[in-house]
Order: structure tokens, then C-alpha cells, then sequence
């Protein structure tokens, strides 16, 4: 335990209260599955060369760490782990710069008569100040909250509800996540007119469409950068664009002083994976997470322009934090883990991106090369790290129970107890079956070479094995039209 803890560079003092749940969490759960051989470094190097990784371990030192860490995941037989958009794992630079403010660092960083107080408080302004280095803000634009689903809730309802008087319209997309489609649900019911743009069979939204929607009182549009399901990227320069030139002229006829509509992007799978500006590409608003930048659960911001300033309703009351927008004590060692998150994907974004996207080459190779009838779902030059395939004529669900030793997510939700094809899906055009059929591969900073081979071979011997089993597969090798056939019942 305590070589262990010296390892991951953990201070013992601040392991010993939790030592019961390290054990357990280290050996407690051992399943079936199988342990695929163990990467070297060197291996996992091998797509991107000639990079140093920022900080003071070397690259080894800290692929050494990382390794180590899938070598304790291994020995419990635990899966494969590729499903990045959902989640990714601390990065181990983030927890070594978290874990002085657990343990010696604990002041409240509101508190302003001691310390205690300057020393976090510093630290959570030198974090904020990696965020907002990250997108190109400045940092007073950046309000830290317990995630995107909080940024995207805040943003949404308060920006409507601020312009309500003169502006009761927002138009978002059909792609768009779970809690932006919600938020935009909850607003209609108190009497708000949403327009919910379809997209084209890429995943892309049409930009005449937009043009179309437009209305003097439309108070935002809320597009996402990266879709979560499909890595499909929106044309969000050319959308900036439009609400900066034909948004503002629709917006004049309302009378002087009366705001454009603002550009508010979900971008909790874009930010730190491919480079944004929110001045470049005209963003006022802008949601991020950063747990899925190898930051901790429970932090993430909400960009807020500040000239022309961009007005809120806030959602919480209390203190008046964050510039009166969130109130409520800032969590110190996540916002610190949150800055150095951004700090290490800005630094090191051309290096994870190469490294994605030959990894992701390299299954999509793999497995349309050897496993017919698979489709690839949205736009190709989509963000890599995520993958979206369909395997036709297979039961994505049954295909995700025979991937047992695979970390994936399907082509499917569950909603309340029933499978529903994923809308995301539906709305590129698939159909149910296909929709059903479907498998995200999610990529990331620490999957390896190895990993992603050994997923291909499983999921090609696997298609096989179901193929072979299923009656409608021998109707479509003996040439019979599925969609002929009057079924009956
Ligand atoms: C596009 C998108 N938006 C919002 C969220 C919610 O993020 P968080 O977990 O930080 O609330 C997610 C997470 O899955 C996401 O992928």
C-alpha cells in the first residue's frame, strides 16, 4: 500500500483516513475478463514521436505512472476502458497539483482576513486563468460551476429569462446534449418558442436553415461544437458569422440597444481537444467540463462575455460569487485540478491529437477492412477521438453483452426502464434498427496501440459469432430485400 501511494506520488498523510477504500477500490472487484498484455511506453509512443509531456516527470515517468495504474485495473481483470467522451481519467500531473489543497491549503478562497484565504484564492485565479488561456477569454469571463450540464442549465434559462421582456425565442439543434435539449423544454413550458434545427445526414446543421430561423426576437442559439455521440464538429465560425451580421440587422428592427443573439456553444467535448477561440469564431457564451479533459468530476465553466456584455439571470442566490452569477464557496482543489487540466491540453493538444487520430486511423482500418456492412455515422472529419460505427444487422445491445471485457456505449438510451434509439442517431437519418446497431469508440490521451487491436480483433470475432446466428443475416446473404418482407404479428 504505502509502495503503492509512493508510486502515484500520493502524500501519506493524506491516504491514511482513506485507506480501507483504496484497497478495496485497488483489489476488491475481480471478474472474468480477459487481460489483454500489458503496453510498454515505448509502445504507447509509438504513433506520436520526438514529444516531451509538460511537467517534471519525463514521458516515461509519467506513461510509467499511468501504466501502473491500468497494471492495477488489469490484475483486478477489469475491462478495457473506450469510452473517453463519457469520461476520462485524471490525469496524474492533475492530481499531484490537487492534492496540497485537500490536505494543507484549505482555506475558504473567499475568505479575505487571512492566509488561508490569499493563498487559495490565488490559486483558484491562477486556474482560471489556464481556462480562460485555453479558449482565448479573458478571465473575468470565466464563472466556475460543477459542470457543463450546470453551465449549459445557467446559460440558457438565464439569458432567456434576462431578455424575456423584448425576446421570447432560442433555437438549438436536435443533436444537441440531453441537458440543453431539457433546459430548452423546461423554457417552452413557462411559454418560451424553441425551434429545434434538424441536421443534414452528416450530423452538420444546415447554415441557411439557421439563416431561415432568425427572428428579431431570438435571444440565443445554442449549438454545439463537438457532438458527444458522433465527434460530428458544427461550422461554428460560420455561425458566429451569421448571428455577428444578419443576427444584429433582424435584431435592429426591435429598436436601438437591443442585443444581437447571443452564440452560446456546448463545447464540454471540444475544449481542449482541438483548438477554439471564442473571439475568432464569435462566441458570447460557451459551456465546458472538466472531467473530460483528465480533470476531476464535479467542476467545470461557463464562458460569459463581458464586452458587449452578455446578461444573465442567475440561477443560484446566495453570496455572489463569480461575479454574481454563481454563488456558492469554490471548490479550491477541483478548480485547481480544472486549471491544470487546461493548462496540459493547451500545452499539449497538437501531441494528444496526433496521437488520437492515428489511433482512431488505425481501428477504423482495422475493423472496416475485415467486418462487412459496418457504416460509419457522421461527418468523417468529425473529432477522431470519437468514433461512431453501425454493425448492421446486429443488436447493438447484444453485441455490447458479448464485449463484456470493452468499455463502450451503444446506439441506444435508456429511458425510463425501455431502449429508445438514440436521437442523435435518428436525427442523422438512421433508422431504428440501425440506430440500434450502433457502437461509440471513445479514444483518448492515455489509450494505447495495443488496446485498440485488441478491441478490433474481439469486435471482428464477435460480429461473426452473432452474424452466424442470426436469421436475418442469412436473409441478406441470400440476397433477400429486408425491407420486402410483410412480417407478421
Ligand atoms: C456535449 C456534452 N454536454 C454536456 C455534458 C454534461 O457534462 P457534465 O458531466 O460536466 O455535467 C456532457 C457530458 O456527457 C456532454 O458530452
Amino acid at each position: 500500500m504505502i509502495a503503492f501511494a509512493i508510486r502515484k506520488g500520493v502524500s501519506l498523510r493524506a491516504i491514511a483516513p482513506c485507506r480501507m477504500s483504496m484497497l478495496q477500490a485497488v483489489h476488491g472487484v475481480r471478474r472474468g475478463y480477459v487481460t489483454p498484455s500489458r503496453p510498454s511506453p515505448a509502445d504507447h509512443l509509438a504513433t506520436v514521436s520526438g514529444v516531451e509531456r509538460d511537467g517534471p516527470l519525463s514521458n516515461d515517468q509519467l506513461l510509467e505512472r499511468v501504466f501502473d495504474k491500468k497494471e492495477v485495473t488489469r490484475s483486478a481483470n477489469r475491462p478495457i476502458y473506450m469510452d473517453a467522451q463519457s469520461t476520462t481519467p485524471v490525469d496524474p500531473r492533475v492530481l499531484d497539483a490537487m492534492m496540497p489543497y485537500y490536505v494543507e491549503q484549505y482555506g475558504n478562497p473567499h475568505s479575505r482576513t487571512h492566509a488561508y484565504g490569499w493563498e487559495t484564492e490565488s490559486a483558484t485565479s491562477e486556474a482560471r486563468n489556464h481556462v480562460a488561456e485555453l479558449i482565448g477569454a479573458d478571465s473575468k469571463e470565466i464563472i466556475f460551476t460543477s459542470g457543463a450540464t450546470e453551465s449549459n442549465n445557467m446559460i440558457l434559462k438565464g439569458v432567456a429569462n434576462f431578455y424575456r421582456a423584448k425576446k421570447n425565442h432560442i433555437i438549438t439543434t436536435q443533436t444537441e446534449h440531453k441537458c440543453v435539449l431539457d433546459s430548452c423544454r423546461s423554457l417552452q413550458e413557462q411559454g418560451f418558442e424553441v425551434t429545434y434545427l434538424p441536421v443534414q445526414s452528416n450530423g452538420q446543421i444546415d447554415l441557411d436553415t439557421l439563416r431561415k430561423e432568425l427572428r428579431p426576437t431570438t435571444s440565443i442559439v445554442s449549438i454545439m461544437t463537438v457532438n458527444n455521440e458522433t465527434g460530428v464538429i458544427q461550422p461554428i465560425k460560420e455561425i458566429g458569422d451569421i448571428l455577428k451580421t444578419e443576427g444584429h440587422e433582424l435584431c435592429k428592427q426591435l429598436g436601438k440597444g437591443v442585443p444581437k443573439p447571443f452564440f452560446h456553444t456546448d463545447a464540454a467535448q471540444a475544449v481542449g481537444k482541438i483548438p477554439i477561440d471564442v473571439n475568432e469564431a464569435g462566441i458570447d457564451l460557451m459551456s465546458l467540463s472538466a472531467h473530460k479533459i483528465y480533470g476531476p468530476m464535479g467542476i467545470g465553466a461557463a464562458f460569459v462575455r463581458r464586452r458587449p456584455r452578455v446578461r444573465l439571470e442567475p440561477l443560484m442566490s446566495g453570496g455572489g460569487q463569480e461575479r454574481g452569477l454563481r454563488s456558492g464557496t469554490l471548490a479550491t482543489p477541483l478548480v485547481v485540478g480544472f486549471g491544470e487540466a487546461a493548462r496540459i491540453a493547451k500545452k499539449e493538444m497538437a501531441f494528444d491529437h496526433a496521437h488520437v487520430l492515428a489511433l482512431s486511423k488505425r481501428l477504423r482500418e482495422n475493423i472496416l477492412s475485415r467486418v462487412e456492412m459496418v457504416l460509419l455515422n457522421g461527418d468523417p472529419d468529425g473529432y477522431p477521438g470519437c468514433t461512431n460505427l453501425t454493425f448492421q444487422y446486429i443488436e447493438g445491445e447484444s453485441l455490447l453483452m458479448a464485449l463484456k471485457d470493452i468499455c463502450l456505449s451503444s446506439g441506444s438510451a435508456c429511458t425510463s426502464a425501455s431502449l429508445e434509439p438514440s436521437y442523435v442517431l435518428r436525427a442523422l437519418g438512421l433508422d431504428d434498427a440501425n440506430a440500434h446497431s450502433s457502437l461509440r469508440f471513445g479514444i483518448g490521451r492515455f489509450t494505447t496501440e495495443q488496446e485498440i487491436d485488441f478491441v478490433c480483433d474481439k469486435i471482428v470475432a464477435v460480429v461473426q459469432r452473432l452474424r452466424d446466428l442470426s436469421p436475418l443475416w442469412e436473409m441478406v446473404q441470400e440476397g433477400i430485400d429486408l425491407n420486402s418482407i410483410q412480417w407478421s404479428g
